[in-house]
Order: C-alpha cells, then sequence, then structure tokens
C-alpha cells in the first residue's frame, strides 16, 4: 500500500519567454500543463501503470509568474477510489531576482482514472491515509468527489428531459 506522503512529487522548472503571454508573464496555460504532469506522474506510480485526466477542478491563478522565476509544482494523491483517483496539487515559485518566501501561484484538484491494456477502466491499490493532516484531506476530497458527480448526474439528468 502506499500513502500520500510516498506519492508526493515535486517538479521544478525555470519559465522563459517561450512561455510567456502579452503581458510578459507567464502563460496560465503553461502552469496548466505543469499542473496537470506532476498529477499525471503520482497518478501513473500510484496506479502502477497508465492513469488519464478525467478533470481539472476549478484552479485560480492568485500571483503572477516571471519569466525567470522557478516554479515548483507539489503533487500528492488525497483519494483513491475503484478506478479514479484525486490528486492535489500546489503551484510555488521563487522569484529570479530576489531572495523572498516562496510565491504561491496556485492550486488545483485532479481527478485521474486508470486505464488497463483493454482501454477499460481498471482498479488502484488501496491508499493507506497515515496523518492527521491526509485524513482531512481524503474527507475533503470523498466531499469534492460527491458534488462532481451529483453535478455530472444533473447535468445529465436535464439533458434527457428536454
Ligand atoms: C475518464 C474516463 C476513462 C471515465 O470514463 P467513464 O466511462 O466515465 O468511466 P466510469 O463511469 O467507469 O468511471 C470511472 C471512474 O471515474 C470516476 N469519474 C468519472 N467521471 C468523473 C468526474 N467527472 N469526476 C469525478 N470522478 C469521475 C467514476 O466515479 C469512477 O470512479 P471509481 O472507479 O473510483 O468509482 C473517460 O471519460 C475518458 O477516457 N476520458 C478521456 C480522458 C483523457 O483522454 N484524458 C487526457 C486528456 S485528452
Amino acid at each position: 500500500m502506499t500513502t500520500p506522503e510516498q506519492s508526493r512529487v515535486t517538479l521544478s522548472r525555470i519559465l522563459s519567454a517561450a512561455d510567456a503571454n502579452l503581458l510578459g508573464n507567464i502563460h496560465g496555460g503553461n502552469i496548466m500543463k505543469l499542473v496537470d504532469e506532476a498529477a499525471g506522474v503520482v497518478a501513473n506510480r500510484f496506479a502502477q501503470g497508465p492513469a488519464v485526466t478525467a478533470q481539472m477542478d476549478e484552479m485560480t491563478f492568485l500571483a503572477p509568474v516571471r519569466v525567470g522565476d522557478v516554479l515548483h509544482v507539489s503533487a500528492q494523491i488525497n483519494w483513491a477510489g475503484r478506478s479514479s483517483m484525486e490528486i492535489g496539487v500546489r503551484a510555488e515559485c521563487d522569484r529570479w531576482d530576489a531572495v523572498t518566501e516562496r510565491v504561491h501561484v496556485s492550486s488545483a484538484y485532479l481527478v485521474f482514472v486508470a486505464i488497463g491494456p483493454d482501454g477499460e477502466t481498471r482498479e488502484v491499490p488501496a491508499l493507506e491515509i497515515v496523518t492527521d493532516e491526509e485524513r482531512r484531506r481524503h474527507r475533503e476530497a470523498q466531499i469534492r468527489r460527491e458534488h462532481r458527480l451529483a453535478r455530472r448526474d444533473a447535468i445529465a439528468s436535464s439533458r434527457t428531459t428536454d
């Protein structure tokens, strides 16, 4: 069994002018890609094989990232079901031109689903929750899952009544 702590990864990258938007800051889409990649590393390792992104929850950008800043994207698993997993991701940056506290740039929750060689969803191992912090994240992930599925089902049923 794997714990959230054992699943944790951090990807770090220097952002360049090629990643910038028209204002000269880093394009949000480039940060989203790194968030998806970090979550994917966690999901594939935990699932011991391929897992695909099924959903990325609402993602807010709290502070701009500048060209030359070092972006650190940390991800860990919060919750695992039969075939799906919720991965929590936090993006922070070090300013390239000052020794300051790390700046919190963005946070997101992503759902990944494990896929077998036949292309069908497959079971993932059990997640072992150890610490109180992991228990809190697991409980909150369960609430988010119920909301995601309820929203998906409500939209699907509204379409059948059209
Ligand atoms: C993700 C995908 C495999 C789910 O297929 P599906 O037919 O809905 O599969 P299921 O109904 O069996 O659901 C599989 C799991 O995903 C969960 N799930 C599906 N949609 C979900 C959503 N919107 N939010 C949260 N969980 C979701 C289900 O609850 C189930 O979880 P469990 O097995 O842990 O109980 C399918 O939608 C897909 O292949 N999407 C494309 C993914 C992709 O290619 N991503 C890369 C970017 S292009």
